[in-house]
């Protein structure tokens, strides 16, 4: 007896035990190693449940890196389940936010948007880009309500950058940024895959969160969450809202070792479920289904969360599970998934098909072939979306190339029409090779016996006939951006000599007018040239990609009859090289000429960023920027581009390519491409521009040949303006001058390291152009000079930037050989360069 009495209350005692520890386990939840919440433009600490966001000053701003910023709040927008939306920071120029990382992983980053208007600032109408080194979060996003938007992305490098990049005219927002830990244990590697089989690299993946939600049960806020993950009720979801029944049972939830643990999913998600409403009918015989909104293309990662809190035992409930029409699990017996144990958290992963459907329909339905009572269950869903092949998870870039599976070397921006176009180019190669092969056996007699595919003309197995009739076609004409030959001999006038307007590496280019009366430039490839083949693909790849107001837009090409022509939009003032030198064209004024260069610098601004990885022009020179009719700058001719080195580590080109007297140094002697060789090419259009000089003239004494060299003398004496171009002495106003002088000098830095950013030179040349235009301040409502009096406490003059990329300073200095090799003079490299390449 007594020892009955003993032997319980130890018992009673151990159960107390053990309870007191896990309810501390979970009131303590998970310990985040990394933990980054700001709360922007907040003068004040902002506590929100048990977790404190840092007010936005110099604590806050140390992650921070932007050329230009501004503070905004608002007393009226307040939203009760957020207190961040009163305060947001404002960015006119790229902005990174660097965030140390202690442990590497999978993180959380989640960005809080409320929009409200400051200022001349409408949050409503901005527009921008969101990254991270490796995927495009947001692309050209925009929102006119509260939003908040939840990644996780596996950092394994030791600091993670989150970019905000704002579209041209535009400028970026954001009210709070959160940067925390994920535990290893919520994504796992590998997850079943429709329509069967196994998926392997959720690792890799950067996910969104599109849909969480609570099936029958509440909301839950963030607060209520270990991970601070917020979940929706599922009512709103349900099709046929009668056929569900909500049910909950918090308290019979019983997380198990090994099973689902609370990190997965709280109990308030096992202990609320929806089942089927079948009203005691033991006949009941239909599905529950709720619907989602996905984006056409991408996969996605869908997390079922089951826990059988209905039954009165084991072995009792059996049902099926769905997504679309395909079945998931075909009668699902929770007992034997969770080790026997009733009320034992499940959950079951699934990566979806590439959606081809903006809804995703999710069912449970009865199974009653063992005679089970009729019923199906589901607690909880995430659905997660995965960044695509492009590393983007933002609908808006990927629409044209859902579906894509290309490997090609470039595979950040190839679609799949530029699947079908490498295919294609692949028999262009080959006919080519064919065509060798047989001169080659002709000369040596052996014509007989090689049966070559035929490649003469009209008659022959050619591009145009193998496309207009494989199913390819649809792909390729959808784009609309192939144009049948005879249109384009219409179009020239039949390759009229008289029409052409320029003479390039790559071949001819003639004037030209479609049927429609659209005026165009047509640049006619030598087909005989390997070289042309492969920057004929590169330009479409490059063009049919990128889309933006200062890049030259491609209209189609051709590759009939082994042709390869380009069609772009008539760039009605010809190049700017023509404007600045030896064509008699009038002079431009330096209101013209700073305007054409930043017009340029944003189009190379967006290359460098409007991707997850950076596109490298290489051929970026005067001749390059051409200008419309009115006179506004785009960026042309990408045959020589390459995607960033980060995209292909391996990268370093055997041959260097680019034009004379633009060529980056560095470049050149480390053979290793990146974006400063732009920067770099860029800074030598500016010396150009303001000296309206060739940048290689041979015929002038040996120290004024390289323009570079000559006027980078100048600059160091502090006399640049004495050998500006005549027609714009005494036209410059001195402060706007040395602002682009300044900008000119840092992009020829010699280390790539030290140039600014091609939005760090954007936003200097503006601040060039504000300069040239500042009339006194304060007298007008003219937005332009309430600029000017917002911008200029924050002036990001270099000497800031300098101390932003010390650490990479260090690096780059490293090692005696470096300094040597930075005397090459350019006189050598263009020596050189003469011999190996005649661009
Ligand atoms: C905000 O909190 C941080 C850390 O919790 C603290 O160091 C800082 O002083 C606080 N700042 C203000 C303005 O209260
Ligand atoms: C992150 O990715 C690396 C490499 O893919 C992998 O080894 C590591 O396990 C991943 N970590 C997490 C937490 O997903
Ligand atoms: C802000 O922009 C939005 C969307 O462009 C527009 O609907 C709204 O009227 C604007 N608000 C103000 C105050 O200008
Ligand atoms: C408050 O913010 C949440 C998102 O964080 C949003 O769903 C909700 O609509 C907002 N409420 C108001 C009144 O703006
Ligand atoms: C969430 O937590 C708060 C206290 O932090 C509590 O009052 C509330 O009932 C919880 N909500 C749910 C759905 O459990
Ligand atoms: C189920 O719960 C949701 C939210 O809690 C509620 O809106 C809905 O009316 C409930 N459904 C039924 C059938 O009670
Ligand atoms: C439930 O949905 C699946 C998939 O669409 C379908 O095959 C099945 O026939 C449905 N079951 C019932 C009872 O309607
Ligand atoms: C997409 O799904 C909805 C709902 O299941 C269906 O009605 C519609 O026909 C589907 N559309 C296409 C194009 O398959
Ligand atoms: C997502 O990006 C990773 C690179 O980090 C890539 O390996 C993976 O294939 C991409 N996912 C999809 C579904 O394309």
């Amino acid at each position: 007896m007594h020892m009955t009495m003993l032997g319980k209350g130890i018992r009673i005692l151990l159960v107390g035990v053990i309870s007191v520890f896990f309810l501390q386990c979970s009131c303590k939840g998970y310990n985040a190693p990394d933990s980054y919440l700001l709360d922007c433009g907040s003068s004040t600490n902002t506590t929100f449940g048990d977790r404190v966001f840092l007010a936005d000053n110099s604590e806050a701003s140390k992650f921070l890196s932007t050329p230009q910023d501004v503070l905004a709040s608002s007393s009226s927008n307040s939203n009760g389940s957020s207190p961040f939306y009163k305060t947001a920071r404002i960015f006119t120029g790229t902005t990174k936010y660097t965030f140390p990382i202690t442990q590497k992983g999978r993180h959380w980053i989640r960005l809080y948007f409320s929009p409200f208007v400051y200022n001349s600032y409408n949050m409503s109408s901005a527009k921008f880009t969101v990254s991270t080194e490796s995927f495009v979060l947001l692309n050209s996003f925009t929102t006119t309500s509260s939003v908040t938007k939840e990644y996780s992305v596996n950092v394994t490098s030791d600091s993670l950058t989150v970019t905000f990049s704002p579209s041209s005219n535009s400028f970026a927002f954001l009210n709070a940024i959160e940067v925390v830990s994920v535990p290893d244990e919520l994504i796992q590697d590998d997850a079943a895959l429709l329509p069967s089989g196994n998926y392997q690299g959720l690792l890799a993946q950067a996910l969104e969160t599109v849909h969480r939600v609570n099936m029958g049960g509440p909301a839950i806020s963030s607060l209520n969450d270990s991970l601070w993950r917020s979940w929706v009720n599922d009512w709103n979801f349900l099709i046929n809202k009668g056929l569900a029944k909500n049910v909950t049972n918090i308290g019979a939830v019983n997380y198990v070792p090994g099973g689902a643990s609370q990190n997965i999913a709280p109990n308030i998600v096992y202990g609320t479920l929806t089942e089927m409403n079948s009203a005691d009918n033991p006949s009941s015989n239909f599905n529950v289904s709720w619907l989602f909104d996905v984006d056409l293309g991408f996969r996605y990662l869908v997390r079922f969360h089951f826990c059988d809190i209905v039954s009165n035992s084991l072995n009792q409930l059996y049902f099926n599970v769905y997504i679309g029409t395909s079945i998931i699990v075909d009668s699902l017996d929770l007992s034997t998934r969770t080790f026997n144990t009733l009320a034992a958290p499940y959950y079951l992963d699934l990566v979806t098909d590439l959606a081809d459907n903006t809804t995703l329909r999710v069912s449970i339905g009865p199974n009653t072939e063992n005679g089970a009572y009729p019923n199906a269950i589901l607690n909880g869903l995430e659905i997660m979306k995965m960044n695509n092949t492009m590393r983007s998870l933002s609908g808006d870039s990927s629409s044209v190339l859902s579906g894509s599976n290309s490997n090609s070397h470039v595979g950040v921006i190839v679609g799949s029409s530029i699947g079908v176009f490498l295919a294609m180019v692949f028999i262009v190669a080959l006919f080519i090779c064919c065509q060798k092969r047989r001169r080659r056996l002709a000369r040596q007699g052996l014509t007989k016996t090689w049966i070559p595919i035929s490649i003469n003309g009209g008659t022959s197995l050619t591009m145009g006939s193998k496309f207009s009739n494989g199913t390819t076609a649809t792909i390729a004409s959808s784009l609309g951006y192939r144009i049948p030959f005879v249109a384009v001999q219409e179009a020239t006038n039949n390759f009229n000599e008289s029409w052409v307007i320029g003479i390039g590496g790559f071949g001819k280019v003639y004037r030209g007018e479609l049927g429609d009366g659209t005026k165009v430039a047509v640049k006619r490839g030598n087909p005989k040239s390997q070289q042309g083949l492969a920057e004929f693909q590169t330009e479409i790849e490059m063009l049919s990609q990128f889309r933006h107001r200062h890049l030259v837009s491609l209209i189609g090409y051709c590759d009939e009859r082994n042709e390869m022509i380009l069609i772009y939009e008539y760039m009605e003032n010809g190049t700017l090289k023509s404007h600045l030198y030896g064509s008699g064209l009038p002079s431009l004024s330096w209101k013209q000429r700073l305007e054409i260069c930043i017009g340029a610098a944003r189009g190379l601004h967006y290359l460098h960023t409007g991707y997850a990885k950076a596109v490298i022009h290489r051929d970026v020179k005067s001749a390059n920027i051409l200008l419309n009719e009115n006179l506004m700058a785009k960026v042309a001719d990408f045959g020589l581009s390459k995607a960033g080195p980060e995209l292909d580590q391996t990268h370093v080109s055997t041959a260097v390519k680019g034009s004379f007297g633009y060529l980056d140094p560095e470049y050149f002697r480390r053979q290793q491409l990146t974006e400063k060789s732009d920067i770099y090419s860029f800074g030598v259009v500016l010396l150009e521009v303001l000296c309206a000089r060739p940048v290689i003239d041979p015929t002038l004494p040996r120290e004024m040949v390289n323009l570079a060299e000559w006027a980078m003398k100048w600059q160091k004496k502090g006399q640049l303006e004495k050998i500006i171009d005549q027609d714009l002495a005494g036209k410059i106003r001195p402060e706007s001058l040395r602002k682009f002088a300044e900008t000119a000098e840092k992009c020829l830095e010699d280390f790539g390291v030290n140039r600014p950013s091609m939005g760090d030179v954007l936003w200097n040349l503006e601040y060039a152009l504000q300069l040239q235009e500042a009339v006194l301040l304060g007298d007008s409502e003219d937005s332009s000079m309430n600029m000017i009096g917002d911008l200029s406490p924050q002036v990001n003059n270099f000497s800031n930037l300098d101390a932003s990329v010390s650490a990479a300073d260090i690096h780059a200095k490293e090692g005696p050989a470096n300094d040597d090799a930075s005397r090459v003079s350019m006189s050598r490299v263009f020596s050189q360069l003469v011999n190996s390449e005649g661009r």
